[in-house]
């Protein structure tokens, strides 16, 4: 019987860990990857996702975070501290009390879904909502991390990185060859860096033959990568990318142009089109930021810009259930019954 051991174990060849580093993992990493028949369809591709809602913590955060908190005990840090949208913040909690340690998170006021509060809180975490978007708290956790003793855990830490970059390493391993193209939601772009890392060292080391275009895409109101300056005021509904000056913005922009790809922008309307697509037609439930990938990768096909026939791969990052609110807004509300069997059978048109 084996059970996926988790990022580090599956993959420790391939991270900065040594045999005496205290691994603190969740068994994160290990996630499906499904092959989407509707996108399949519209685009003449063969589409695949790859759910890292299905991480522990409901986010690919877990991968980089498994690092990160595995590094920081290393060093004999006791406390960690990060800035967040809301995933890394329920990721730290979480890998935090593994570790025995405090944790100390930064958000911005009222712009984290009900969900990731819910789970910095059930896990401990010491919250701070700031007066003020993602990028002043990560400014403010940065600032606190260089001050006090407290190690900070966003991505800005090369070790998450290490950590992401395993995700191009399990779709690699599933194809047997990296994608034609790879697709995924750009918020700090820590991500889009780490696949591309990730993609990268094993066409070098020869497990596949190429390397995929990297497609990003940012929400149109928090768009700085596409328009090529700092956005102050970011705006989107899809509250987990809503940064206006990514922390990674020069490994993104290489990983686009060494890889001939393109970072672009989809609107909150297409978002949440694709975001209803997934959940209806996939069998996939993502919260919105998630749905970028596929709002850009439809958006690019409507562009005549997918040749049919290729392998593609869209990361879904984080689970629906972080952001109810959007599956229950618009809605109809259920329909009550008496405990009636025709009644009921009426209701749902089977009488
Ligand atoms: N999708 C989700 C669900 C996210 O939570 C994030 C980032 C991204 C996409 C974008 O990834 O930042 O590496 O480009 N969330 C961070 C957080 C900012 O604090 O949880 P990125």
């Amino acid at each position: 019987t084996h059970q996926w051991r988790g990022i580090i174990e599956e993959y420790r060849d391939r991270l900065p860990v040594t045999e005496t580093t205290p691994v603190v993992t969740l068994r994160e990493g290990g996630t499906p990857l499904v092959p989407a028949q509707v996108l399949s369809e519209r685009t003449g591709c063969e589409v695949h996702l790859k759910v890292e809602g299905a991480n522990p913590t409901g986010s690919f955060k877990d991968r980089g975070m498994t690092m990160a908190i595995t590094k920081a005990k290393e060093e004999g840090a006791q406390a960690v501290i990060c800035a967040s949208t809301g995933n890394t913040s329920a990721s730290a909690a979480a890998y935090a009390v593994r570790a025995g340690m405090v944790s100390a998170v930064l958000v911005p006021q009222g712009k984290i879904a009900l969900g990731k509060m819910g789970q910095a809180l059930v896990h401990g975490a010491k919250i701070l909502q700031v007066d003020g978007n993602f990028d002043d708290c990560l400014t403010l956790a940065r600032s606190l991390s260089e001050n006090y003793p407290v190690a900070l855990v966003n991505s800005v830490n090369p070790v998450r990185i290490e950590g992401q970059k395993t995700a191009a390493f399990e779709i690699v391993d599933m194809l047997g060859d990296a994608p034609d193209i790879h697709v995924l939601p750009v918020g700090n772009a820590g991500n889009i860096t780490a696949y591309w890392k990730g993609y990268r060292e094993y066409a070098e080391d020869g497990l596949a033959t190429h390397r995929p275009r990297m497609w990003g895409f940012q929400a149109s109101g928090s768009a700085p990568l596409v328009r090529g300056e700092v956005v102050k005021d970011p705006s989107t509904i899809a509250t987990a990318i809503r940064i206006g000056n990514p922390a990674s913005w020069d490994y993104a922009i290489a990983a686009r142009d060494e890889s001939g790809g393109f970072i672009d922008e989809v609107t909150d309307r297409e978002i949440l089109q694709a975001y209803r697509l997934l959940a209806a037609q996939e069998g996939v439930f993502v919260e919105p930021a998630s749905a970028a990938s596929v709002a850009g990768l439809l958006k690019a096909a409507a562009q005549g810009k997918v040749d049919p026939g290729q392998r593609i791969v869209c990361t879904v990052t984080g689970n629906g259930l972080k952001d109810p609110d959007w599956a229950v807004a618009g809605a109809p509300q259920p329909v009550t019954v008496p405990v009636d069997a025709v009644a009921a059978a009426e209701r749902l048109g089977l009488a």
